[in-house]
């Protein structure tokens, strides 16, 4: 009876510890799900893409849980700076400027900065774009650069891609540069709408995380490399991006 009592209150510590433990066994995510096919919100209102998936996967290589909180993406890097977040996943460009703030994992996917611009525009490469009125998304690659290369009077601000493209249909601007991937998601729901064959910028996307955690950044490297060896990767992209 003795023995009996006492396993019983070893097992009731056990799971105490265990429900103890459990804030750290759940890794937090933030990301901004306007941006598909890497994040997006779905009928049930879920948030779902490339790296929702990619993160989930990361996860469960980690033995941990998977918490995905949604923000602007102007404030991704401050979230992930204060801890509110563990690791930002966003389709984010790897950048000399924010490696200052962050860290970044090893890089999952390619992203290319183009040109959407209503079909028969007279803007038809990347140098076209002098003068011309650019919506772009606050904080992101695109608005960067336009803003260093075609100054900030030109560059108009929005909160996120489908907001500049309704910009973009209602002539409030004249053109929006954002990643690829997401440009074809929007050209394709919105008919008059091109990209430009010429490509503004090639870029990398990675995971951005605390410099104060190392831990997590060499964790997550090795999950994405062993996801990336037994093709987890490929398939999680294969299923949003098909191939053309
Ligand atoms: N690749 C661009 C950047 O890093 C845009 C990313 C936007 N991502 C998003 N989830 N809205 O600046």
């Amino acid at each position: 009876m003795k023995k009996l009592l006492a396993l019983v209150l070893a097992l009731v510590m056990l799971f105490t510890f265990a429900a103890c433990g459990s804030a750290e066994k759940t890794l937090v995510m933030g990301t901004n799900a306007t941006f598909p096919p890497y994040e997006f919100v779905d009928d049930n209102n879920n948030i779902v893409g490339i790296d929702a998936e990619i993160a989930a996967a990361v996860a469960e290589k980690l033995g941990k849980e998977l918490e995905i909180k949604d923000m602007e993406f102007d404030s991704l890097l401050t979230a992930v700076q204060s801890g509110s977040i563990d690791f930002a996943l966003a389709g984010m460009t790897v950048t000399d400027e924010r490696k200052l703030s962050v860290n970044f994992s090893d890089t999952y996917a390619t992203g290319i900065q183009v040109v959407i611009v209503p079909e028969g525009s007279a803007i038809k490469t990347v140098d076209d774009l002098e003068g011309k009125k650019i919506g772009v998304q606050t904080g992101t690659t695109g608005d960067i650069y336009c803003t260093d290369d075609f100054g900030q009077e030109n560059v108009k601000q929005y909160n996120n891609g489908a907001l500049a493209i309704a910009a973009l249909k209602n002539g409030q601007v004249d053109c929006v540069v954002i990643d690829n991937e997401p440009a074809k998601n929007f050209v394709k729901a919105n008919e008059g709408l091109v990209i430009l064959k010429t490509e503004y910028a090639v870029e990398d996307y990675a995971a951005a995380i605390s410099k104060d955690n190392e831990e997590l950044l060499n964790d997550f490297n090795q999950a994405l490399k062993e996801l990336k060896e037994d093709g987890t990767i490929d398939k999680i992209i294969a299923k949003y991006i098909p191939a053309e």
